[in-house]
């Protein structure tokens, strides 16, 4: 008879090749350091692109000061309970004030989570008698939301109209409840932004709702960093918008903002917060900060997109083909010329790593089967010497490693299924 920890002792499972090898260069490296510009690994400092510390808060020294300031006053854990019962003070209410204003919408509700935020008002909003429709790429706390959901789905291709279109045909001459769109702003592993004109105009013309999760797009895009949404001038067409606080923010929690009787509608039936113990007063406080930086941070978007340029030009001078999408993020395409990324994977992160560079490689499940990306987030702190002293690692791996840049068969077949190329 099979025992249930029988697949612990296989290679099987997520990136379980790499768990079976034991290693620790592509999967789970040890980082101790504060996250910064320069962080230490085995030893050995590296030029650091895979903190989502995008406006570089994560090392604010008032952000610190306030954090230290609330842990005097209030320890670590207040207020005890979830929000329905013990959790909720006017410190959490003027937040949700703060961030409903600045996603222009009329409420807003915090969570513990961008995960847990994400799954729950999925989850609140939708069931048995609903459909949701889906991004092909979207992250997995969004597909974790729609099976919580138990509402029946359907996939279209990432960022493809058409295939929407398609989809939501179909989904009226069967649907006997609402129907919810969902996906990402700015696409975090890729880079490319979501048509979000698009988006709206299909939800609209069929009767639809949109729910985008602007995790890597809200403090980056728009006026005062307000998001993808924002950038587009789309942000009064979505109908649910959600940001997490772990990426530009540099903190932890996430918020779903919408109309006062979605937001009650959600604060009453999001099971994963209604059941969960409310966030600590030490992130609340510090969070008013963070926003109040984002907000006045145009010095800071300004360097992290002149930081972002140049990397991305000089890794295509290159020639790797870097991801096209407006978002700063860095996605750099290793070509596989069907070898497996088990091999090509750790062979260049490790280079790079031995030689001082920290990237994190992306591979399936993230991205499509047969593709290999490094996702490199330039921030604002990062300097001059860092990029240049990074693109000459990267120019000394392909003559070391004659790695060949050029895309052909499965390598361009996933990139057309990421850019639509
Ligand atoms: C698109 C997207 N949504 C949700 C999350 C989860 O957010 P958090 O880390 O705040 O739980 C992430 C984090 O990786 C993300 O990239």
């Amino acid at each position: 008879m099979a025992d249930l920890f029988d697949k612990c002792k296989t290679d099987q499972g997520n990136f379980g090749a790499f768990r079976a090898m034991g290693d620790d260069y592509f999967t789970r490296p040890t980082l101790d350091a504060l996250p910064g510009t320069r962080m230490d690994y085995k030893g050995h400092e590296q030029v650091m692109w895979s903190v989502n510390n995008y406006l570089g808060l994560a090392q604010d020294d008032e952000i610190k000061q306030i954090a230290l300031d609330t842990i005097q006053t209030h320890s670590v854990s207040a207020p005890m309970g979830s929000r329905m019962m013990s959790g909720t003070t006017s410190d959490h209410i003027n937040l949700e004030k703060k961030l409903a204003e600045f996603a222009r919408k009329e409420a807003a509700m915090l969570f513990n989570y961008g995960y847990l935020g994400v799954m729950g008002t999925i989850a609140s909003l939708t069931g048995q008698d609903d459909i949701i429709v889906m991004d092909k790429l979207s992250h997995a706390s969004i597909v974790d939301g729609v099976l919580l959901s138990r509402a029946p789905f359907r996939v279209f291709r990432h960022n493809d109209m058409n295939s929407l279109e398609t989809v939501l045909k179909r989904v009226n001459r069967e649907r006997k409840g609402g129907v919810l769109i969902v996906g990402e702003g700015t696409y975090g592993m890729t880079g490319d932004l979501a048509d979000l004109p698009g988006l709206c105009e299909l939800k609209e013309k069929y009767d639809a709702r949109l729910f985008i999760d602007d995790a890597h797009g809200i403090g980056v895009l728009g006026e005062k960093g307000r998001g993808t949404a924002d950038h587009f001038g789309v942000q009064d067409k979505i109908d649910i918008y959600f940001g997490t606080f772990a990426k530009s923010f540099a903190s932890i929690g996430g918020f779903s903002a919408s109309s006062k009787e979605v937001v009650e509608w959600i604060l009453y039936n999001a099971r994963t917060q209604v059941f969960a113990k409310s966030l600590p007063m030490v992130y609340v406080r510090t969070l008013v900060k963070a926003l109040d930086m984002i907000i006045n941070g145009d010095d800071r978007r300004k360097k992290m997109w002149e930081n972002s340029n140049k990397l991305k030009k000089g890794l295509r001078e290159q020639g790797y083909f870097i991801g096209e999408g407006e978002s700063p993020i860095c996605a750099v395409c290793i070509p596989l010329k069907g070898k497996p990324v088990e091999e090509i994977g750790p062979l260049t992160v490790k280079y790079l790593r031995e030689k001082g560079v920290f990237v994190t490689g992306i591979t399936y499940p993230v991205i499509p089967i047969g593709l290999f990306m490094f996702r490199m987030i330039p921030t604002a702190n990062h300097t001059d010497e860092d990029i240049y002293f990074t693109l000459n690692v990267f120019k000394k791996m392909e003559s070391d490693l004659e790695l060949d840049t050029t895309l052909t068969g499965d390598d361009l077949a996933g990139i057309r299924k990421v850019y639509g190329r």
